[in-house]
């Protein structure tokens, strides 16, 4: 029976996202969490590592997710990855490893899908700009999200859109999308008030990310339909 479990190592245990996940991880019937790596918990990755998990999920800071995604995928440990601020082009040397490895800036669902209405939108009014919010503890600013809705964006509409950073105590995750036009306004607005919403996401990236058509892939959209 344990042998069908999925073994969870989670990077980052000891912070706001990691505990988090561990909790999830625990709850979570097809899974078993078999490391906490994190300073802070005294468990370096490699300890983690020799624990034989199956999935590496990290959520750490934006200096050592590349490091730490490459030593798992060495290991041949699959990898989900939360953590934000670091250039997701620099995972590309990973495709074709013998492991995959999975990105999301933002694993929320309402999340995917204002960045996925905010692109619709683009395409058909004038201008755009995007307002962040988030609690005061964020290390990166613009965050992640808003840095793929304002590329996603562009993209989709061929022009720039500025982004805000807000950082304020009391805030979780936050993003406003205002759109302009002749006479009108269109507003777009995803809030994350607790940690526990990016869950599911990130339960369903380890249950998926050893079979991905493509690998690194970036985004839960891929995941959703
Ligand atoms: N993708 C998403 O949906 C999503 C949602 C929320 C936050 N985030 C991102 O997740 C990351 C973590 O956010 P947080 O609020 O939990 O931060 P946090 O500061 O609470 O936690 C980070 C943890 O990483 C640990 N750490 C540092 N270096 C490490 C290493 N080499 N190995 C293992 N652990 C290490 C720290 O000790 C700390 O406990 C940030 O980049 C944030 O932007 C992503």
């Amino acid at each position: 029976m344990s042998s069908s479990l999925i073994r969870v190592a989670v990077a980052g245990a000891a912070g706001r996202m990691g505990a988090t996940v561990c909790e999830a991880v625990e709850g979570a019937e097809d899974m078993e969490l078999v490391a906490r790596a994190d300073p802070a918990l005294s468990m370096s990755l490699e300890d983690a590592l020799s624990s034989a998990p199956n999935v590496l999920v990290d959520f750490t800071i934006p200096s050592t997710a590349l490091a730490n995604a490459r030593h798992a995928v060495a290991a041949g440990v699959h990898v989900v990855i939360g953590t934000t601020g670091f250039d997701v082009a620099e995972l590309e040397d990973l495709r074709g490893a013998k492991a995959n490895v999975f990105v999301a800036p933002n694993f929320a669902i309402g999340a995917v899908l204002m960045m996925r209405f905010a692109v619709e939108a683009a395409r058909h009014m004038a201008g755009a700009e995007i307002i962040e919010l988030h609690h005061d503890r964020k290390v990166d600013a613009p965050s992640g999200t808003a840095a793929r809705t304002a590329a996603l964006m562009r993209d989709a509409g061929g022009r720039e859109v500025p982004i805000h950073s807000v950082r304020l105590p009391g805030l979780v995750a936050h993003q406003e999308v205002i759109l302009g036009d002749v006479g009108q306004t269109l507003t777009i607005r995803h809030d994350s008030v607790d940690r526990v919403s990016f869950m599911p996401g990130v339960l369903l990236a380890v249950r998926r990310v050893s079979a991905l058509a493509e690998s690194p892939m970036v985004g839960l959209e891929h995941l959703l339909d």
